[in-house]
């Protein structure tokens, strides 16, 4: 296969070398917004008068071509052809057209052509990922609505704290994942220049129009420095720390899963469809896929560090360590795709043991709380009232019973402030509802935030202003 480059050599590249050099076998993926930049410039080319409009026109026709077989199946990338995406599609075309093929490449170096391509790869990823995670949100706001009145207990430290709700449980990691869209809809917005028109490294000396391919590939104008244009990979590394961020938030979010579904909890029974078995265990019903999820959280980090470490020591500017930056960037978005998606069919599918959530909220002194709140509101000081509380507790752990299954007069024998009101003030329902605070578990503080949940999500998504690109 001829090369881009083959003109200054005289020897055949060393076999190993071009398998060592090669990115196609992972660069393919880029095609699209390959020919698209391609295309754009050509456009322009043909504006400034740099090509005429008959080989403009050829380009265009050419280059539309291959995007229609490749997406048809007609035409197929095979690893080893050549180098890279671009050097594949260049080629393609000029097999194609003929001579107007070779012009395409007037102005352009690949540095700039894929310095281009992945930060228009990487914004449509940024709108794939945010659907997603707009879907799973979804999915999340659907059992916070339908669970208002689970009650459950709230954990610090894994041990059981105060009573909750299942929505208001669920209400947390809705927040986060709310975060990572803003994450990653901030960034896109950022990523508002257009590395396309920098050349190699020092621009060029045709009259291009960078406003023009900036504008027609979806930025706000072109890059401010053209050596900074064929270098700059921070955005993707900003992007890497918003996965590494949401990849976090799902592995905390599978740990609970985890938990749950142990026979130790039971709050939750997974799905068939989202459970495995064991081969020698026939009672096994694993949760698997939250394990996963959890596991695949230090792949994701690692990318991230790939990336950090293979930009630290880059001297202006394109060097081809940045040719890494694909794989890192490419496993991370795979990763967290893939377990966004599966993890939101787990969550949607599982059934939830309510009335094992509210026995377990009952035992453990989650009304500890509330009872100690009762005595303040009989003029006993917070702190006399904690330690009053704390040695019934005691009392009831060597019982063997729940703060509720005391008679009023084993509560009058700690405080005789104690009135048959307190049954009320420490049950279940009573202590969650209490907290009305916003963000509090309490229905009613909870339909204020479903209702703030719901118009979050009637907002419109991330780039939807852009089109085809
Ligand atoms: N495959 C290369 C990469 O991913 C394309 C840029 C090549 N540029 C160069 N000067 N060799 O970075």
């Amino acid at each position: 296969m001829e090369k881009l480059w083959g003109g200054r050599f005289t020897k055949e590249t060393d076999s190993l070398v071009k398998e060592f050099n090669d990115s196609l076998p992972f660069d393919k993926r880029l095609y699209q917004v390959d020919i698209k930049g391609s295309m754009v410039h050509a456009a322009m080319l043909g504006k400034q008068g740099i090509l005429t409009d008959q080989e403009m026109k050829e380009i265009l026709d050419g280059l539309g071509a291959i995007l229609a077989d490749l997406e048809a199946g007609r035409l197929t990338i095979e690893d080893g052809s050549y180098e890279d995406i671009h050097s594949f599609v260049e080629a393609k075309l000029i097999e194609r057209i003929g001579d107007s093929g070779k012009k395409l490449h007037t102005g352009r170096s690949r540095n700039d052509q894929v310095a281009l391509d992945m930060k228009l790869y990487i914004r449509s990823e940024i709108r794939e990922m945010d659907g997603c995670l707009k879907h799973f949100l979804g999915t999340i706001l659907r059992v916070m609505e339908e669970n208002l009145d689970t009650f459950m207990p709230g954990f610090t430290h894994l041990q059981k704290a105060q009573p909750v709700t299942l929505a208001h449980h669920f209400g947390a990691y809705f927040e986060m994942f709310r975060r990572d869209r803003e994450h990653l809809s901030s960034l896109y917005e950022r990523m508002d220049t257009c590395p396309l028109g920098s050349g190699a490294l020092a621009g060029t000396t045709y009259p291009l129009d960078r406003a023009f391919t900036a504008r027609e590939l979806g930025f706000i104008h072109p890059c401010r420095n053209s050596m900074d244009g064929v270098s700059d990979r921070d955005y993707l590394i900003e992007f890497l720390s918003a996965l590494a961020v949401c990849q976090m938030h799902l592995s905390r979010f599978a740990e609970e899963v985890i938990l749950w579904n142990s026979d130790e909890y039971r709050f939750v029974e997974l799905d068939d469809a989202y459970s495995t078995g064991s081969s020698i265990m026939p009672q096994k019903k694993n949760p698997d896929i939250a394990e996963l999820v959890r596991g695949k959280t230090g792949r994701v980090y690692g990318d991230l560090f790939a990336l950090l470490t293979m930009m630290k020591g880059i001297p202006l500017a394109y060097d081809k360590d940045m040719q890494e930056d694909k794989e890192a960037a490419f496993d991370a978005i795979d990763t967290v795709l893939g377990d966004i998606r599966l993890f939101d069919g787990c969550v949607a599918t599982m059934r939830f043991r309510k009335d094992v959530m509210e026995r377990s909220a009952k035992r453990g002194f989650t009304n500890a709380t509330d009872a100690a709140d009762y005595l303040v509101g009989k003029g006993v000081p917070f702190r006399d009232a904690h330690g009053i509380i704390g040695r019934m507790v005691l009392d009831c752990i060597e019982k063997g019973k729940a703060l509720d299954d005391l008679t009023l007069e084993e509560f009058q024998a700690f405080s005789p402030l104690f009135d048959s009101d307190i049954y009320e003030a420490i049950d279940l329902q009573a202590c969650v509802e209490k907290r009305l605070t916003d963000g509090a578990p309490s229905r009613l503080s909870m339909e204020k935030e479903i209702q703030d949940c719901r118009a979050y999500l009637a907002l419109p998504d991330i780039g939807r202003d852009l089109t085809g690109v």
